[in-house]
């Protein structure tokens, strides 16, 4: 029989995504809905192990649903990933009597969460709070839909004035490790091509392609690359580019922390109020130490030591659709 849980933590860890209040108020409220004390700590684990708490009520999470960003802030913590680190964060749990905690965040935060759960046995609910959709076992991630439509109303401003000129932009979007961005914002912007981390791309091919569509006076192109592409980037692939088209007029935009910014839609605060809701019931009914995604539209709970970075996923036909609709 597990132990009833009475009062949870809820906390914000990593890069912060739009979508992340709504999962906050979300949990805040059915907390509350349930008879349970909940608390908010501020700047993630950083927060937690300096003791950087607060008692949240129903109307500390008014009117936040529709903010981007993250009322209780946001930290990479390296100090949690220290077994000294863990400890503090315990005893700053043990000193407001918090026996659950609601962790908001990437795979990393739920990594540090992992070895907390072990060592102190607080039992954890991670929600998938990124931009990049990098997370196995959900379908959405927090924020990665307002991050999408973000980049392609940016990439779609950008193509009117490369129209205009007849250029070639390299527009860089985020992602370190994942080319979700770059893929789902490259084929709803029609983009002539889409380079991304998870998979090579023959620098010769897009060369190719590109002089063939120059002797056409095809000379408006827009290309999507992830940070994390092996070519370095926006600055990086233009580079060669250059190097082996010199007459191409090419111009460099990288969108940045706009992706990470914003109103979240429909669909982030949907997910995140789902999430929010399923992570507190979770707690109550003893599900511990598990991620709560949602797959298939419906809740997905994956054991956190099982949770990690989705790698090489992305789907191939899409890249085929690429090529064939960007002639
Ligand atoms: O949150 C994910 C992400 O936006 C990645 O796409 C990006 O590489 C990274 O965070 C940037 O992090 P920071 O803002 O800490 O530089």
């Amino acid at each position: 029989m597990h132990k009833k849980v009475t009062k949870i933590g809820v906390l914000t860890s990593g890069g912060d995504s739009p979508g992340m209040n709504a999962a906050i108020r979300a949990v805040v409220r059915t907390g509350i809905y349930y008879d349970l004390e909940v608390y908010g700590i501020m700047r993630g684990f950083q927060g937690l192990i300096e003791n950087d708490i607060m008692k949240m009520e129903s109307r500390s999470v008014a009117n936040i649903i529709q903010r981007g960003g993250t009322i209780l802030k946001t930290a990479r913590c390296k100090d949690f990933f220290t077994p000294e680190g863990r400890k503090k964060a315990y005893d700053a749990l043990q000193n407001h009597g918090i026996d659950g905690l609601v962790i908001i965040g990437g795979d990393g935060s739920f990594r540090g969460a992992v070895d907390f759960t072990r060592e102190y046995h607080i039992p954890c609910i991670g929600l998938a709070g990124t931009i990049d959709k990098d997370i196995v076992g959900t379908d959405f991630t927090i924020g990665f839909d307002t991050a999408v439509n973000t980049a392609v109303e940016a990439i779609d401003k950008i193509r009117d004035t490369a129209d205009a000129h007849d250029r070639l932009f390299v527009i860089e979007v985020m992602g370190r490790d994942a080319g979700y961005i770059a893929l789902h914002s490259g084929i709803a912007t029609g983009a002539e091509h889409i380079l991304v981390p998870e998979r090579k791309t023959k620098i010769e091919t897009v060369i190719d392609s590109l002089f063939e569509k120059e002797r056409r006076k095809k000379l408006m192109n827009i290309i999507v690359v992830a940070e994390g592409d092996e070519y370095g980037g926006a600055y990086g692939l233009s580079k060669i580019i250059k190097e082996k088209l010199p007459q191409t007029e090419i111009r460099v935009a990288v969108l940045g922390h706009i992706q990470r910014g914003g109103s979240p839609t429909c669909i982030d605060r949907l997910i995140a109020s789902r999430m929010g809701y399923h992570a507190v019931e979770c707690l109550i009914e003893g599900r511990h130490n598990v991620f709560a995604g949602i797959q298939n539209n419906k809740m997905n709970y994956v054991p956190l030591e099982n949770v990690g970075k989705k790698k090489g996923t992305i789907n191939e036909e899409w890249m085929k659709i690429v090529k064939i609709l960007a002639s």
